[in-house]
């Protein structure tokens, strides 16, 4: 099976994921690669569904198997619908949030636990991981402040897409740490950029790791 190459970004809210996913794939397309770009929760019609679902801060008691869930479901959809298509064409596939998401959040902030999470991935997506995933993970503070600040936003714009965002800072400390350890456990497959180093530096970066993947 001719076979593209698949990128994941990660990171607390507000990390400036969706920021790099975008200059990456403008770097990617300069190279005369052929990139197909989605994100989770949403990517597909359905998953868009599932997303507001999700993320709506007006979403009530939602357990956190439930939620658990709805991350999957909305993974399998993208999964067949974009992703694995796309791999098949021999495309880069870049990923604002996959499976390291649902651990760090639903495992680590819901306190679920890894390996419920692991085994619905094993069940439900096929086991599809990524070659590559850049987790941006700034110090915690920094992490915090900016999720803070982007909260405030989107309710200045009119948007409610803040369901997480209203969590304490337990729950985010928890998502951190679950972070850092998944990064920890697969150094192989996980970039992690701590510093707070600016959009350029950051980018100069994640095009190292790719490069060094993809061989240029
Ligand atoms: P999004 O608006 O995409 O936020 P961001 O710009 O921070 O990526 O919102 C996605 C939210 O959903 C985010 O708070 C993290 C959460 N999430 C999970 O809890 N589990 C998951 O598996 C995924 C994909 C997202």
């Amino acid at each position: 099976m001719a076979r593209g190459f698949f990128v994941t970004f990660e990171g607390l809210d507000g990390s400036g994921k969706s920021t790099q996913l975008r200059k990456l794939a403008q770097w990617l397309t300069a190279q005369g690669k052929q990139v197909t770009a989605t994100r989770q929760p949403g990517g597909t019609r359905i998953g868009d569904r599932i997303r507001e679902l999700l993320l709506d801060s007006r979403t009530e008691n939602l357990a956190a198997r439930t939620e658990l869930g709805l991350m999957f479901s909305d993974r399998a959809q993208c999964i067949a619908e974009v992703i694995r298509p796309a791999l098949e064409r021999g495309e880069v596939v870049l990923c604002d949030r996959y499976t390291d998401s649902t651990e760090a959040y639903q495992g680590g902030g819901r306190q679920l636990g890894s390996e419920i999470v692991l085994e619905l991935h094993r069940a439900l997506c096929e086991n599809l991981w990524p070659d590559l995933t850049i987790l941006l993970l700034p110090d915690f503070e920094r992490s915090l402040e900016r999720a803070r600040n982007r909260n405030a936003r989107n309710v200045h714009n009119g948007r409610d897409e803040n369901r997480f965002e209203q969590e304490d800072e337990r729950f985010y400390r928890r998502v951190y740490d679950k972070y850092r350890e998944i990064a920890a456990r697969e150094p192989g497959r996980v970039v992690m950029i701590e510093s707070d180093a600016g959009i350029e530096e950051v980018h100069r970066r994640v095009v190292e790791a790719v490069k060094a993947r993809i061989g240029h």
